[in-house]
């Protein structure tokens, strides 16, 4: 967590920048960016802006200017109190749009307009409603990372955080037929853990007529975390093979084969929260490789298995560079069509309520 207050000098935050960052970001790329980074904080003060930063920052992001820092649902439960006029969401496009869902009164920025997402962009509204048809009477569940238009299609959202408590609430609830949009491996790693029996939406019609009508299923679609899914069995033995005593994190958009080998599963804030108050001798997370670099910056004391390949180019377009360009001019605004922003607070106000 960032604790430079915004109203730091210039050698304070290129003290506190040093400090945090040593042995993980070296001194030449903190002189470039320290500079930027006190504009920002001067310039948020100045505008009353909130700075809102997903755990995949990279390091001298994450440790400058944020004022919160967190996994999707921690930041969406922020963006939903916040007083600041403005949110500048370093972070991707859903996550901003869902910030604005929230809050239809504030500017919501994204420093860049290319900050996609494989998931969010892997199904559409039309997808969802040809599902519903094929499915009629499911209950759709999806997955914050989706775009607003594909929210306002569904009942309810999740995120990793607490994709178990909804759907376990929907269980109960009484729902047998479950839509889960639209992380192929969220889904089927979430409904493996549930004890739930689940199938793609694609999968032969003889399998769904196995499972009685009276009996709970999940049901998948086909898009992937273009990060997540790279993961690999053989990079769990491989750890194992180096790091005997290492525990292993995994995000759950990892594949299934690959969730069944670690020692655990969850958001990236159930692996920040790991690390911090659980020992080990070492630990190794399969998720974005930022978080590894932000979390051995916030925790020196403890051993973080250094193996970072996998970047997300999506989370990777939001610079600091492009941070101050936001707030200077204002871009890029996040904007929603009014009754899609209605239908898409729907499912996320019924998420957050299950908290
Ligand atoms: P979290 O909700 O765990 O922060 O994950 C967001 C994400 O984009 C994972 O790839
Ligand atoms: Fe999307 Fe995967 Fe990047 Fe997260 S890491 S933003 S799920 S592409």
């Amino acid at each position: 967590m960032n604790t430079l207050s915004a109203q730091a000098g210039l050698d304070e935050t290129r003290k506190f920048m040093k400090e945090r960052l040593q042995g993980i970001v070296p001194d030449i790329e903190i002189e470039a960016k320290v500079e930027i980074a006190h504009e920002i904080n001067r310039l948020k003060h100045e505008m009353n802006a909130v700075i809102l930063g997903h755990n995949y920052m990279e390091p001298a992001l994450y440790h400058s200017i944020p004022d919160y820092t967190g996994d999707s649902l921690q930041l969406s439960s922020i963006a939903a109190k916040t007083t600041a006029d403005i949110i500048v969401f370093c972070g991707v496009w859903f996550m901003g749009e869902t910030a604005k869902i929230l809050n239809p009164q504030k500017t919501v920025l994204v420093p860049s307009e290319k900050a996609g997402c494989s998931l969010a962009e892997g199904i559409s509204a039309d997808d969802i409603r040809a599902l519903k048809a094929k499915f009629p009477g499911a209950v759709v569940v999806t997955y914050v990372n989706t775009y607003a238009t594909s929210k306002a299609e569904s009942d309810y959202c999740c995120t990793s955080g607490n994709a178990d408590k909804v759907l376990s609430k929907l269980v109960e609830d009484g729902h047998k037929r479950i839509i889960f949009l639209p992380d192929a491996y969220l889904a089927e790693n979430t409904a493996t853990q549930l004890g739930l029996p689940f199938l793609d939406s694609e999968a032969d019609q003889k399998a769904f007529d196995a499972v009685p009508a009276d009996q709970p299923l999940v049901i998948g679609w086909h898009a992937k975390c273009e990060v997540h899914e790279l993961f690999t069995t053989e990079d769990v033995a491989n750890i194992r093979k180096q790091y005997q005593d290492a525990v292993i994190l995994a995000h759950p958009e990892c594949p299934p084969e690959v969730i069944q080998l670690v020692d655990k599963s969850g958001s990236t804030k159930a692996m920040v929260d790991y690390v911090r108050d659980k020992d080990a001798p070492w630990y190794a997370l399969l998720t974005e490789c930022s978080m590894g670099d932000n979390l051995a910056a916030e925790f020196p004391h403890r051993r973080l298995v250094r193996a970072c390949t996998l970047r997300c180019k999506h989370m990777n377009y939001i610079t600091l560079e492009d941070t101050l360009a936001a707030l200077k001019q204002c871009q890029y605004q996040v904007h929603l069509d009014e009754t899609i922003r209605q239908q898409a607070l729907l499912p996320i106000q019924r998420m957050l309520a299950i908290q």
